[in-house]
């Protein structure tokens, strides 16, 4: 029987109960409040049928999931079986980026329907970046006016595309898959990335960059100097504006401010930045970056808001703990391990493996099934404690299709459901090969291809030259040919 997530405690009892093929077998609902946790439920099947039982609606959505895949995996019967199951994590999500490349609706919804199956909680919408601006904001029209059109695409790969790209969701849109994701208990999380990343905000009103320059959305990947000032107050007030509208979208609990990648190249030297580091007593502008998140998430948790941020936002020590989730992806320092250490929430997406985007060969099926989120080097107990969930974001400079999209995340998000609802402590690789094979037969009657078997764990020697596939362009030949020879070994 394949199971995914697999429930805390399966007991099978031995026998079956049969129905009519096509038919339900009949079900008895009870709220039991007591239950351990929000999620949890109890599935018992006996003789008289199934009996479903949750602290609230949300677990008894769950327990009837549980069901949904039982009865795939039977027909016209269902095993005497008793089920108490909990999830490990209470944040469980998946992320897409529809700024370098652009998803629609359907697709949106058919990536939510394939990471609901497994239990997903959490939907991470990335939704501004360089390339492209992708919602309506009423307040600031040229927002997608100017900042959802890029005039080409070239990231790299031998790919370059002359033509203008561009699309952005209606809030009519986006409230669709908001309603639509909370049919399936899914919150919606919508990412604003601020102060970097938003070369696509600086191309739409040049007045909120430090320099002012007139520039264009970008056509290539990469992390850019030109960020928002935020010694200009009307930034500021612009920050807040799509913040006030994206919150009349997005009702659920979490709001992702970004953080990322922002260089204080242009900090460093903007006469307002600087100003502004001194009229608040600051050291530099990490501190300025501080600041920035400080500012914000109070903002949001004046609206009953709680803000995440990505690691580096953190970087200046200065921010407030209150508040703030931070997303561990990569960090050299030591910033998000104190903060974990101290006590404070994070939700774990290491780009290895979590990183969706990146060839299985680098990333591959059993790293990502096996990978332990509270194992992280350094982690003290209260520190693991801090893990309150896991996210495997895929970003897509290099996925233009959504049949890409689809083979890229799938099997790989089976496998982080495990995790994500399951922990680590009753892993079996090859037991999970089966259910991923499984499951990937379902996926496909639901219009989601996943990737074929065959590429779900390259052996090592295969693994390098997938690497050196990927990074071709940041490599030179003589390079190249040196690592191939060395895979060919
Ligand atoms: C990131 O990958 N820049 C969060
Ligand atoms: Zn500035």
């Amino acid at each position: 029987m394949y199971l995914c997530p697999e429930p805390k405690t399966l007991e099978l009892k031995g026998g079956y109960y049969y129905f009519p093929i096509g038919e339900k077998p009949p079900i008895t609902t009870k709220i039991t409040p007591t239950l351990y946790n929000k999620e949890s439920y109890r599935l018992i099947i006996d003789e008289t049928g199934v009996h479903i039982e949750g602290a609230n609606d949300i677990g008894i959505y769950y327990a009837e999931l549980t069901l949904k895949q039982l009865m795939m995996n039977h027909r016209g019967c269902l095993p005497y079986l008793y089920i108490y199951d909990e999830p490990e994590y209470s944040y469980r999500g998946f992320m897409i980026d529809s700024c370098r490349h652009f998803f629609s609706v359907d697709e949106i919804k058919k990536m939510i329907d394939g990471a609901a199956l497994f239990k997903f909680n959490k939907f991470h919408f990335h939704l501004s970046d360089d390339q492209g601006f992708r919602v309506e904001i009423e307040s600031y029209p040229k927002l997608t006016q100017v900042g959802s059109v890029r005039p080409s695409s070239d990231f790299g790969r031998g790919e370059y595309d002359k033509t203008p790209y561009s699309g952005y969701y209606t809030k009519e849109e986006l409230k669709e898959i908001v309603e639509y994701c909370k049919e399936r208990y899914i919150e919606v999380i919508p990412e604003f990335d601020v102060p970097g990343h938003t070369t696509a905000v600086i191309a739409s009103y040049p007045e909120f960059s430090c320099t002012g320059e007139e520039i264009q959305p970008r056509t290539t990947a990469g992390v850019f100097d030109d960020i928002l000032c935020v010694g200009n107050p009307d930034t500021m007030d612009m920050i807040y504006s799509v913040i006030d509208e994206l919150c009349e979208i997005f009702t659920g609990k979490y709001f992702h401010i970004g953080g990322d990648e922002a260089p204080k190249k242009r900090w460093n030297v903007c006469p307002r930045c600087q100003e502004k580091i001194k009229e608040l007593g600051l050291k530099n502008s990490e501190e300025l970056h501080g600041w920035l998140v400080n500012e914000v998430s109070l903002y949001l948790k004046k609206k009953g808001k709680k803000a995440i941020c990505w690691n580096e936002a953190i970087r200046g020590g200065n921010v407030e703990k209150d508040n703030i989730t931070v997303a561990w992806w990569m960090d050299r320092t030591k910033a998000t391990l104190n903060w974990a250490n101290g006590g404070n929430p994070i939700i774990v997406e290491s780009f290895t493996p979590y990183y969706a985007d990146y060839p299985y060969g680098m990333h591959t099926l059993k790293n990502v099934y096996m990978y332990n989120p509270r194992g992280i080097k350094g982690l003290t107990s209260l520190g693991s404690a801090s893990v309150v969930g896991i996210e495997s974001p895929i970003w897509t400079e290099y996925i233009r299709d959504f049949k890409k999209l689809t083979r890229m995340c799938f099997p790989r998000w089976i496998a982080v459901a495990h995790t994500a609802w399951s922990g680590n402590e009753k892993k079996n690789f090859n037991k999970f090969l089966k259910i991923a094979t499984f499951y990937c037969e379902i996926l496909g009657e639901m219009g989601i291809e996943s990737a074929p078997e065959t590429e779900w764990n390259i052996l090592p020697h295969g693994r390098l030259s997938q690497t050196v596939g990927f990074f071709r362009n940041l490599l030179s030949k003589e390079m190249i040919s040196q690592l191939l020879k060395k895979d060919e070994k």
